[in-house]
Parts: C-alpha cells; sequence; structure tokens
C-alpha cells in the first residue's frame, strides 16, 4: 500500500472529532450512522475500504506475486480462494490491532525515556552492547506503566465469584489491566518506571496482562515484543531523546490509549 493510501486508511483510527469510544455506539444504533461523527466514521471507512478493495485488484493481477514480500502478496499467496473481504479484514486486523496498538506503546516508551535521562543512558548502554534481556524488560515495564489496551470484555459462559462476588451467566466483565499493573502489592512503587522488575525473572501470567489473559489473548504478542525491541534498539543506538514538550495525558483513541498530542520528541544524533 502506497505511504499516502496507508495515511487515509490509518485515518479510520481518528477521523477528526470522532476518536473517542463514543464512535461504537453507531454500530450498536445504526440509525446514528447518519449523523455526525457517526457518519464521519462510516464515510472514512467507506472511503478506506474503497482503497484497500483496489490495491487487492491490483495485487491479485501482478504476475510476480510469489515474490513479492508485502503482507498483501503474501495473504494472497497463502490462500488464494479467500475473498476480497476476508483480505480486507486481515489488513484491518494488522493495521488497527497491529500497528496501532505496537506503535502506541513506542511512542510511551520513548516519552517515557526522554524524561528519564539516567534509565535512557542505561537502556542506550544495554542496547550498545546488545544485551537484549535489558531491552525486553523495558519493553514490558513500558507496557505495564503504560497498557494501551486499559481492558479486555468477557461475557461470562457460566457463573462465576469474584472477590466475594457472585456474578451470573450472561454478564460481560471487564477485567482491568491497568488496575491489575498498578497494584503495589505486585509492582511496589508501581509509578516508578523500573525495567529490573522484569530482568531474571517473568511475570506471573495473571500479573502482567497488556495482551490480555488466559485462554483468548493476543494473537500477535510475540510479534509485538520482537517489533517493539527492535524498533527500542534501532532508536536509541542512533540518537539521544529529549521532551519536546510537556509531559504527556494518555487520551482514548477508538481503544488505545495514546499519549495525548503525540509525544513530540527532541531527536539529537549520538
Ligand atoms: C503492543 C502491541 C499489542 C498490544 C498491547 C495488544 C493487545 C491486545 C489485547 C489486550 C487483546 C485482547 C485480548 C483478550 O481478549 O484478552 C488483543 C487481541 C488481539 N490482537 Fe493484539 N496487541 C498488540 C499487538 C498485536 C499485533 C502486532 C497483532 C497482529 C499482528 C495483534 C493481533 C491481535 C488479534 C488478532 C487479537 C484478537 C485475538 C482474539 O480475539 O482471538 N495484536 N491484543
Amino acid at each position: 500500500m502506497s505511504p499516502t493510501k496507508f495515511g487515509l486508511a490509518s485515518s479510520v483510527l481518528c477521523c477528526k472529532n470522532s476518536c473517542g469510544p463514543t464512535v461504537f455506539i453507531g454500530w450498536f444504533f445504526p440509525r446514528l450512522q447518519k449523523f455526525g461523527p457517526w457518519r464521519r466514521y462510516e464515510q472514512v471507512k467507506t472511503r478506506t475500504d474503497q482503497l484497500i478493495f483496489a490495491e487487492i485488484a491490483e495485487r491479485r493481477a501482478v504476475s510476480d506475486l510469489a515474490n513479492r514480500r508485502d503482507v498483501l502478496s503474501k495473504l494472497i499467496v497463502a490462500a488464494p480462494e479467500q475473498s476480497d473481504r476476508e483480505l480486507r479484514d486481515h489488513l484491518i486486523t494488522l493495521l488497527l490491532a497491529g500497528h496501532e496498538t505496537t506503535a502506541s506503546t513506542l511512542a510511551w516508551t520513548f516519552h517515557d525515556l526522554a524524561r528519564r535521562p539516567e534509565l535512557l543512558g542505561k537502556v542506550q548502554r544495554a542496547a550498545d552492547a546488545g544485551d537484549d534481556a535489558y531491552l525486553d524488560a523495558t519493553v514490558k515495564e513500558s507496557m505495564r506503566l503504560r497498557p494501551v489496551i486499559a481492558n479486555a470484555a468477557r461475557r461470562l459462559a457460566k457463573p462465576v465469584r469474584v472477590a466475594g462476588y457472585d456474578l451470573p451467566a450472561g454478564v460481560t466483565v471487564f477485567p482491568s489491566i491497568i488496575l491489575v499493573h498498578q497494584t503495589p502489592s505486585l509492582y511496589p512503587a508501581p509509578d516508578e518506571f523500573r525495567p529490573e522488575r522484569f530482568l531474571g525473572a517473568n511475570p506471573p501470567p495473571a500479573t502482567w496482562i497488556p495482551f490480555g489473559g488466559g485462554v483468548r489473548r493476543c494473537l500477535g504478542a510475540a510479534l509485538a515484543m520482537a517489533e517493539a525491541q527492535a524498533v527500542l534498539k534501532a532508536v536509541v543506538t542512533r540518537v539521544d531523546l529529549s521532551p519536546g514538550g510537556a509531559q504527556e495525558r494518555p487520551k482514548t483513541r477508538n481503544i488505545t490509549s495514546v499519549p495525548s498530542r503525540g509525544a513530540r520528541l527532541v531527536v539529537t544524533r549520538r
């Protein structure tokens, strides 16, 4: 997909003035789609689909599909019988579940490291020395402190008792990722950015849940960790970072929690 098209597709995430979770109400009340933010959301979605379907048609027609390395070509080669709609769904999933989440995690990581020069120095020395364990711990700690998805919903298939409350089947529960990550008994001084928490030991599965938990969790977790670590390494080995503005608050963009003003940084070559 060309950068311009990609740019437009990603604006589904944030079509002007309708970035908040309120846009989702339009999914459940289709009549709203004729008005305001819900209308704009539908318009951007329709335009995005047109671009993606055009790209799919173009790509199906090329003669060297098997030699191409981009993800759309690989998806077509892997299962040529799948419909354009299925391919479109895969691409949107990659864009929204994959890139948006990982990019936001990295934005928070750089935002926070730029405000902690000592820690940034430590991460840089680890990256220079090829100490991947420290980079991995830094990414994990960033995801603990700034989970980009705050909770993962579940509808109960059978009754369950949680913390003394009896919940019937059919109820939707929202285990809070952010509250678990901020629990002082699990993470002493939970507001501090301390990669050392994750050095030499993996957190128990129910205490570090940026990718959700249980039998159904994020499909892309391993890829996201590998990507985030690789990008962190590539950046900190090359440049120094300092804040390009005031400390940012989290803002909910559709479902992801992102730095409210885009995590501006001053970047200088090392
Ligand atoms: C930092 C990056 C990421 C974070 C924080 C993240 C977080 C999450 C969370 C919290 C869920 C919900 C899990 C649940 O229901 O318990 C989820 C689901 C999912 N994620 Fe990710 N994700 C990330 C990256 C990715 C990537 C890179 C991909 C694909 C390439 C991906 C694909 C998916 C898919 C397909 C699901 C739905 C799985 C299902 O319902 O069976 N995610 N992710």
